[in-house]
């Protein structure tokens, strides 16, 4: 008997039953022969239509939609490594702009002379700006960095780069470092201090401005010149949009450095992120790699060699297409949608919000109120029966008894969706304690 799969391939074959749709695809060797690549391409992305549908993952800070004009400048670019600053100096030509734009919006007391550089992410920036600051201090012991509650990239710079990491617990009730907290911790081995806008556990911001001042103080009391980092992976594409008057950036002197991600609310795809120094000699000599066939005028400052240049272009293409007024309207309507959905999460009665979308990044946080009967969990189990990623997660110390649930609001995720998730939560704690949320607050009243 003949099988389907005895037939040679032919450019009317079908696809699922040609001679790789009908067998399982090879995990562990390469195939001997190659194969009709729609083929290959349908059966690939069947697979990938098992992962989570990004469009509901309320889990990450990262750009999910995009306009088909950056999908076509991705495709123009596909074949161009940034690195290669000679074959393509356009490309670089871009870069370099970006980072002038950003110094200027993060307000450089002089944008178009300041120094930085695009990164695949807000890790690596990390890693270069802690790397600068490594360099600058001139201490003798082993050398400390301060910081509240980082994200992992920090956690990974002290490890790779020996530098004993201080996260400084959580105060009872604080979303981040505090001022008073700075004293007790730093000393003549710091190289830094870390302030974030945009915290990742709970999108509140640190005070940077606060924070500042208290390393003013310290300076005044005991000499000690501590430089500031701004983590801006979120809020460096926030605060200037929709919270102008907030002091956070080089506006304070002593912020020497800014890392911030293009891929999140810089709303480019995946795989840029950017650092910017205040001025060029914050940035060692020593830690750059100029290429002099450019004038020397681009350093390269980065831990990798080959980068795809697609994501810095449509950086670029972002800060035309939209400008000022487009980012603000686009960040401006994420928090709204933000505080509506707080809003919706407050009136259930069984949560208590940590941080409800105003003042900081366009997401909710919450926890549980001692009564509401079911896990964050079993909420997050609950949500994702209907494709909704949501994560629970502890607070970190001292304050890792507290459970919250976080949601984050980016561009494409509209207020119809948020309602839509909102009644999937409601759904969720009916399955969960038999009651639904509604009759419950009702009963509460009463
Ligand atoms: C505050 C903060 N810093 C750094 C990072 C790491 O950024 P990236 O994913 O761009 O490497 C994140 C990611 O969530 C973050 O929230």
């Amino acid at each position: 008997m003949l099988h389907a799969t005895d037939f040679a391939e032919n450019e009317y074959q079908d696809i699922y039953s040609g001679h790789l749709g009908g067998r399982t695809l090879p995990k562990f060797v390469i195939p001997r022969e190659p194969s009709d690549p729609r083929t290959v391409y349908a059966l690939i992305r069947d697979e990938l239509a098992l992962d989570g549908n990004s469009a509901q993952n309320l889990a990450t800070f990262c750009t999910t939609w995009t306009e088909p004009e950056i999908h076509r400048l991705m495709d123009d670019c596909l074949g161009k490594n940034m690195i290669d600053k000679d074959e393509y100096p356009q490309t670089a030509e871009i870069e370099s702009r970006c980072v002038h734009i950003l110094a200027n919006l993060w307000n450089s007391p002089s944008g178009a002379r300041t120094i930085g550089c695009s990164t695949t992410g807000s890790s690596e920036a990390a890693m270069l700006a802690g790397l600068a600051l490594k360099w600058r201090w001139r201490g003798a012991g082993r050398p400390n960095l301060v910081c509240g509650p980082v994200q992992v990239c920090w956690e990974k710079f002290a490890r790779y780069f020996d530098v004993e990491l201080r996260q400084v617990p959580l105060e009872p009730g604080a979303t981040g470092l505090r001022p008073n907290q700075l004293r007790d911790h730093v000393d003549e081995n710091t190289i830094g201090v870390v302030a974030i806008l945009g915290v990742t556990y709970t999108c509140d911001y640190e005070p940077v401005a606060a924070l500042a001042a208290e390393l003013d103080a310290i300076q005044a009391d005991t000499g000690l010149d501590i430089p500031l980092h701004v983590d801006a992976a979120s809020g460096g594409f926030i605060a200037p949009f929709v919270q102008p008057e907030l002091e956070w950036d080089f506006r304070i002197p002593r912020v020497a450095s800014i890392n911030s991600s293009g891929h999140k609310y810089g709303l480019a795809p995946l795989g840029v992120g950017w650092v910017v120094w205040r001025t060029a000699d914050l940035l060692p000599e020593e830690l750059v790699f100029r290429v002099d066939y450019l004038g020397g005028e681009m350093p390269t400052f980065a831990l990798n060699f080959s980068r795809p240049a697609g994501e810095i272009v449509a950086q670029y293409y972002n800060f035309l297409r939209l400008g000022r007024a487009g980012y603000t309207a686009i960040q401006r309507v994420c928090l709204d949608t933000a505080a509506h959905l707080a809003g919706q999460i407050e009136r259930m009665g069984p949560f208590t919000l940590l941080y409800g979308g105003d003042g900081a990044l366009p997401a909710v946080c919450y926890t549980t109120t001692e009564d509401a009967g079911f896990s964050l969990y079993d909420l997050s189990t609950q949500l994702r029966i209907k494709g909704w990623q949501v994560p629970s997660y502890p607070l970190p110390a001292n304050r890792q008894e507290t459970v919250v649930q976080r949601v984050l609001v980016r561009h494409g995720i509209s207020r119809d969706v948020v309602s839509l998730l909102a009644q999937d939560i409601r759904r969720g704690i009916k399955e969960l304690t038999g009651v639904s949320p509604k009759r419950r607050q009702v009963g509460f009243h009463h």
